[in-house]
């Protein structure tokens, strides 16, 4: 989620990134002794150096990039940009809006947003975030987009408001469900070269925050995941703020659940202050939950712990959130998984890493001021002989938060019961309870607060995993800055990196290093001509951006880097509208290949099995996009992107 030019973002934005982290975990700062800090001083440990310059040279390489064929385009500042602008030689054209139709029987966006809610369940939902192309079996012109539809903005009503302050009408609120959640399109590609949509495809399907889906893994039946609508603890209804995703060897999509927190409300001030699962989450406590206060029209959003009912009421339906969703696109029928073995936190991703004999792993961050990074570890392999053997592999491994330290060096720590200190004793009644209370296991296990952890990406073949930690202005006294955060008032963010020892995704060490320092060039003046301030300056070889969000490989081994900051703000103002760039991992320069509209943010990224088409999120744009005429309303786009010589996108 992110910021735009509405009130309601306004107020969105206040609480969305909060630092709820109360740990006293040692950053770097506290680890790390001065004299190497200075020799590690740019982001570049010696340690990291030796490991990573093998075939690739040292940054700031003088020619130019062999990965990276295409011209630049300038930052875009104009208040009224309401374009999408892709570099010379190819074309991005709206392909897939907030409303379309999607199921069988939906009917055509009404630029009034006069559609109900049971149309919006049939359409395309708002806020299109992370998203996968999934290949037909055997079949390279014909395959399913599915992407996530992250939140909802006041856009879809005919009012154009979302009032907080008074109950909320059902009708509404069951509308802003409906828009939650995923969208399975399938896309061919056509004569001329160019993809469409199958418009009457069977594998059309909307998921929402209304679906019912089952839960697996150690949660599933837990006492403490059953409601008085559900007093098995086996089935939740929906999934929410849906941000970044995964894909399986075995083809099925990973959604994950992000903000969860701020659609849940716990009005009981001492059961809140007693019952980590919902403090150490930040759910709201008093006036409303902080998105669209659905508690006013439907129960199950209000955890207030209710005696009279069965189960406390919904006191544990936030439990039933922050986890990782499997979903088939190709089963239609079959109901989404949520797998509790991931864990639960505000997760942005499930980036796989497929190591040679069939172990995985699995990267996630959390996306909050000074949460953590982790990855989960299947326990068995996948067998790509036997993809349906894979099915329940998602509901048995190992959970692991990082610690990144000083030398450049980093251990995964095992958030399992009985060791690391996550005992009874300690508050962990079990694995189960652990896994509800991650943050608190990661807490107490002694993982390094980070810069808001967005997405991770594996390279496609040495399987060095980079993650954008896109910002943070919440650095202080009780999150000093550090080694792998090294900014205080961290505007602009930074991405970092790291290799698994031996390139094996199960390892429990690593090597790391910062791979650059988003922000303006040093030297940078203001148009007034005064020094542009150090936090506010990085290490950006090539064109300039700030706040890295969606990070993404293609196969060829370029790293597409999406960013996401409020485009109105003053230290932005030199960066303008938000983009996509591509860096080259080995000379690390990076060039600006997409400017979105004003106010949206860039996310989500797709190709077609030749890379010759690219797909690329839109989401909550300021103003009329992709209307130009300013006539209805902003509508959060797929654009699809192709070069006009029909060939590789950035070859
Ligand atoms: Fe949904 Fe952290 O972005
Ligand atoms: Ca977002
Ligand atoms: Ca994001
Ligand atoms: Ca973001």
């Amino acid at each position: 989620m992110s910021h735009d030019h509405s009130q309601f973002h306004a107020s969105l934005e206040a609480h969305d990134d909060q630092s709820i982290n109360p740990s006293a975990n040692p950053t770097l700062a506290q680890l790390v002794d001065t004299r190497r800090r200075n020799v590690l001083k740019g982001g570049l440990s010696l340690a990291a150096l030796s490991f990573f310059a093998g075939g690739m040279g040292l940054s700031l390489r003088a020619h130019a990039s062999p990965l990276l064929n295409f011209k630049g385009v300038p930052v875009q500042v104009g208040s009224q940009f309401d374009r999408v602008l892709v570099a010379e030689g190819y074309s991005a054209t709206p392909f897939f809006s907030w409303g379309d139709p999607v199921e069988a029987g939906a009917p055509q966006w009404n630029p009034d947003a006069s559609d109900d809610w049971q149309a919006q369940l049939k359409q395309a939902g708002d806020n299109h975030d992370g998203m996968d192309f999934f290949a037909f079996d055997g079949e390279t012109d014909r395959g399913l987009l599915v992407m996530n539809h992250e939140y909802v903005n006041p856009p879809l009503h005919p009012t154009n408001q979302i009032d907080q302050s008074k109950p909320r009408p059902l009708s509404e609120v069951r509308k802003e469900q409906a828009a939650h959640g995923v969208s399975v399109i399938e896309v061919k590609k056509a004569a001329d070269g160019q993809w469409q949509r199958v418009m009457d495809s069977p594998y059309n399907r909307r998921i929402s925050a209304l679906t019912a889906m089952r839960i697996a893994g150690p949660l599933a039946g837990h006492e403490l995941m059953k409601t008085v609508a559900d007093p098995t603890g086996h089935e939740v209804r929906g999934t929410l703020n849906n941000c970044a995703t995964g894909v399986t060897p075995w083809g099925t999509f990973l959604t994950c659940e992000e903000n969860w927190h701020n659609y849940f409300i716990n009005r009981d001030q001492v059961d809140y202050a007693a019952r980590v699962s919902h403090k150490r989450y930040g759910l709201a406590k008093e006036g409303t939950s902080k998105n669209y206060a659905w508690e006013t029209a439907d129960p199950r959003f209000n955890a207030t712990p209710d005696t009279q009912q069965d189960h406390g009421g919904y006191v544990n339906e936030p439990h039933r959130f922050g986890w990782v969703v499997e979903i088939d696109p190709f089963d239609p029928q079959a109901q989404p998984i949520k797998r509790t073995a991931f864990g639960r936190f505000s997760r942005e991703c499930a980036a796989l890493s497929l190591g040679d004999d069939g172990r995985m792993a699995f990267y996630s961050g959390d996306d909050a001021k000074g949460e953590y990074v982790y990855k989960f570890v299947p326990n068995g392999r996948f067998d790509a002989a036997n993809p349906k053997a894979s099915r329940d592999l998602l509901d048995a491994g190992t959970l692991y938060a990082a610690r990144f330290d000083a030398d450049g060096s980093g251990q995964w720590l095992a958030l399992v019961h009985g060791q690391n200190g996550l005992t009874a004793a300690n508050g962990f009644a079990s694995q189960a309870e652990l896994l509800l209370n991650t943050r608190a296991a990661a807490d107490h296990a002694g993982a390094t607060p980070m810069d808001r952890p967005e997405w991770a990406t594996v390279h496609p073949t040495s399987r060095e995993v980079y993650v954008a930690l896109t910002n943070n202005d919440g650095r202080g006294d009780k999150q000093p800055t550090d080694q792998a955060n090294p900014r205080p008032q961290n505007l602009h963010g930074q991405i970092l990196r790291f290799n698994e020892q031996g390139a094996d995704p199960t390892a429990t060490t690593f090597s790391w290093e910062l791979f650059l320092l988003a922000g303006e060039q040093k030297g940078a003046r203001d148009a007034a001509g005064n020094a542009v301030p150090a936090n506010l300056t990085g290490t950006i070889n090539g064109d300039i951006f700030s706040s890295p969000d969606g990070l993404a490989f293609d196969r060829h081994g370029r790293l597409w880097i999406q960013t996401d900051y409020g485009d109105d703000e003053p230290a932005m103002q030199a960066m303008g509208c938000n983009q996509l760039l591509c860096a080259d991992p080995s000379t690390r320069e990076v060039r600006r290949f997409l400017v979105g509209p004003r106010g949206c943010e860039v996310t989500g990224l797709a190709w077609s099995p030749d890379g010759k088409t690219m797909w690329a999120n839109i989401q909550h744009p300021g103003i009329s996009y992709p209307a130009s005429d300013s006539k209805t309303r902003p509508r959060s786009t797929t654009v699809m992107i192709s070069k006009n010589d029909g060939g590789v996108i950035g070859s």
